[in-house]
């Protein structure tokens, strides 16, 4: 059985003994990171230095949330805004690996790059086990690169330092309900955020119509979740797809791209169910993405795959 209390003061132990110099944690605002940063900052104190990069492909308001969090939890932070860098690199890019493993780069180039600036010795980050075991290793094969572990360079000058490396979920959820962080049930975003959840390039454009699909799919499911309506899914979310289809708006002929609606249980990422979303629910989703989005999307689907064999996120 985990305890928590236990693995929070033999941690903050160990990290004292093992970071010497400056430090540095890819903050994301997830229930990772913050947990992450929390340990390492009762720790070390001021000589962490949190980093949260925009990337472009955050959803609606994260980056200002993620501010406010760093501030609140007093942390010494930098904000890192990379959007341009980022949608620059993706240009032309379809393929997910071949996405992952830019993302992943471009995080190590920018944490390289602070790190010179600042003489920082340790790279610090929320890595849990499904990231690197799904990842792949001599023994398994790679379901997908995660971002945190794809993009690291062979020989790299930062120690790297992964506190909650044989932690699942669950276990990590338990630490900051301990720690008393605000975030401990904030549903799972990947770290290459939105660019996996748009099948094919992620453009400017076409993350615009994703940000907003999924600020609809996650306010109508919270909203529901608060009236008792349904139970609250483990994570949800929208992807868009490439594929266009026809449609009528008013009495014209539309032809439009497709949202796909996930939703899913889960108790450590490894596997997972789709939730059953009550029909209303779904309805509300649709209507409003197709309000709001009307002449670009003109379809919406509801993914009902398991893991396995499909996974969480379409990428
Ligand atoms: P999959 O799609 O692999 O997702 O079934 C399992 C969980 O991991 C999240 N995920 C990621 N998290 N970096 C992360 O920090 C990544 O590269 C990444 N890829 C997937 C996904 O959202 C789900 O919660």
């Amino acid at each position: 059985m985990f305890n928590a209390q236990e693995f929070i003061t033999k941690t903050i132990q160990i990290l004292k003994n093992e970071i010497k110099e400056k430090a540095l944690i890819a903050f994301s605002g997830g229930v990772d990171s913050t947990v992450t940063a929390v340990l390492v900052h009762k720790a070390v104190g001021n000589q962490l230095i949190a980093v949260h990069v925009d990337t472009g492909y955050m959803r609606k308001n994260e980056s200002i949330e993620v501010k406010k969090m760093m501030e609140e939890l007093s942390l010494n932070y930098r904000l890192v805004d990379a959007s341009q860098d980022f949608y620059d690199s993706l240009k032309g890019v379809k393929d997910p690996e071949k996405k992952r493993k830019i993302i992943g780069g471009k995080f190590i180039k920018i944490f390289e790059k602070v790190a010179d600036e600042e003489k920082i010795e340790y790279l610090v980050q929320g890595t849990i086990a499904p990231d690197w075991i799904e990842s792949g290793d001599n023994l398994r094969d790679t379901i997908k690169s995660h971002h945190n572990v794809g993009g690291l360079p062979d020989i790299m000058k930062l120690k790297l330092v992964e506190p909650l490396r044989d932690l699942y979920k669950d276990e990590v959820r338990k630490l900051a309900r301990e720690l008393g962080l605000r975030i401990s049930e904030r549903q799972p975003f990947p770290g290459p955020g939105l660019a996996i959840r748009i099948i094919g390039e992620a453009t400017p454009e076409r993350t615009e119509i994703v940000r907003e699909a999924c600020f609809i799919v996650e306010k109508e499911i919270e909203d529901s979740v608060e009236k008792g309506l349904m139970e609250k899914p483990w994570q949800y979310f929208a992807v868009l797809l490439p594929v266009k289809t026809v449609g009528v708006h008013g009495d014209k002929r539309a032809y439009g791209n497709i949202v796909a609606v996930r939703a899913v249980q889960s108790i450590d990422a490894m596997t997972c169910a789709y939730s059953d979303i009550p029909q209303k629910v779904l309805d509300n989703i649709s209507t409003k993405i197709t309000n709001n989005l009307g002449d670009k999307i003109n379809r919406i689907v509801y993914d009902i795959t398991n893991k396995p064999p499909s996974t969480v996120e379409w990428e």
